[in-house]
């Protein structure tokens, strides 16, 4: 029996809960929001796609933390956008409010869950989860690499044309403007990618990736839902079938990189209990230095949290 509970109803949190049911190996999924009967209806109508897409996930949509009891899995969605007047610090205070209120509710009806936290600013966010939590970091940790990973490569599947199921790659740092894909890391059916595309190219899509999550800002007025959604509920695949799938996380660095103990995006062993390994890649000396200013980035947001005592 497995049981996911998604806290957020709105496009990310819904996108999640709708892909894991299509997926259909999750028993029951429940959906929180502070909004219960918006999330009632979400689950609802999710439910009613059953007959169609054929699937037998259980939904249910609630703003009762006591129907979450006993999830393997919780990803926290939840979290309000940058409002006009409002401030990064005061988006980070509440925002954090909010996660911090997910995390304590949650955990007063599911003893040690795996907690996946997908709410901006990502990195301090799970920072915070962590922290609120009292859970080992095996056990709470972010999800922005695999979508961060997935523009990369559909930005270079589009520029090969070639399908986007034979690109490989790998992405590190923080969600932001500074995060650092490693196209030394990126292959297309095996291939290198260096071999196949111009080095200005390259540049370009990469730069692209760095502010992709800003297009869709730009395109659709909010930020995007498809391809988040789908990427945290391919974590929770990975963890609850036990997969060993080597992904790009935002997790406690523990030392790893040279990086003092922080969240930050590495790439993991991801399976049953959330993270089993981080993976330590031979960075060159250009990687170390993009990886290191990132890390920087993300740490003065950290000291920005840390700073307010929310905890
Ligand atoms: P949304 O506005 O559609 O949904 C957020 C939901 O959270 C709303 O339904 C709201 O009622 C709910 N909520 C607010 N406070 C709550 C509380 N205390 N308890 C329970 N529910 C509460 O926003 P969307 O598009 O779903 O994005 C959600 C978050 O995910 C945002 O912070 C966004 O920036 C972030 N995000 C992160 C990504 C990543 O790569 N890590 C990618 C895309 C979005
Ligand atoms: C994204 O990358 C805004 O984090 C959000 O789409």
């Amino acid at each position: 029996m497995s049981k996911v509970t998604v806290i957020g109803a709105g496009n990310v949190g819904a996108t999640v809960a709708n892909v894991l049911a299509h997926r259909d190996f999750v028993n029951e999924i429940v959906l929180v929001d502070i909004r219960g009967e918006m999330a009632e209806g979400k689950a609802l109508d999710t439910w009613q796609q059953a007959p169609i897409d054929y699937y037998s996930t259980k939904l249910t949509g609630t703003g009762d933390y006591a129907l979450t009891a006993d999830s393997d899995v919780v990803v926290i969605t939840a979290g309000l956008p940058r409002k006009p007047g409002m401030s990064r610090d005061d988006l980070i205070s509440t925002n954090a409010g909010i996660v911090v209120s997910c995390v304590k509710s949650v955990l007063q009806y599911s003893k040690d869950p795996i907690i996946i936290i997908v709410s901006n600013p990502l990195d301090v966010m799970t920072h915070a989860a962590f922290k609120a939590s009292c859970l080992p970091s095996s056990k709470v940790f972010g999800m922005a690499g695999i979508l961060d990973t997935a523009r990369y490569r559909a930005f270079l599947s589009t520029e090969l044309k070639v399908s986007p199921k034979d690109i490989q790659a790998v992405l590190m740092g923080g969600h932001g403007d500074t995060m650092v894909p490693l196209p030394r890391y990126t292959t297309v059916g095996g291939i290198p990618v260096t071999e196949l595309i111009d080095a200005d190219k390259l540049d370009a899509i990469v730069e692209r990736t760095k502010k992709g999550g800003g297009e869709l800002v730009q395109l659709m007025g909010t930020s995007a839902w498809y391809a988040p959604g789908a990427a945290a509920a391919q974590m929770v695949e990975a963890i609850l079938k036990d997969e060993n799938r080597i992904f790009p996380v935002c997790a406690k660095t523990e030392g790893t990189y040279g990086v003092e103990d922080m969240y930050l995006g590495v790439p993991v062993k991801l399976g049953k209990g959330g993270i089993k390994e981080i993976i330590e890649l031979k960075l060159n000396e250009e990687e170390k230095a993009l990886l290191n200013a990132s890390a920087i980035a993300v740490k003065e947001v950290i000291d920005v949290f840390d700073n307010m005592n929310l905890i």
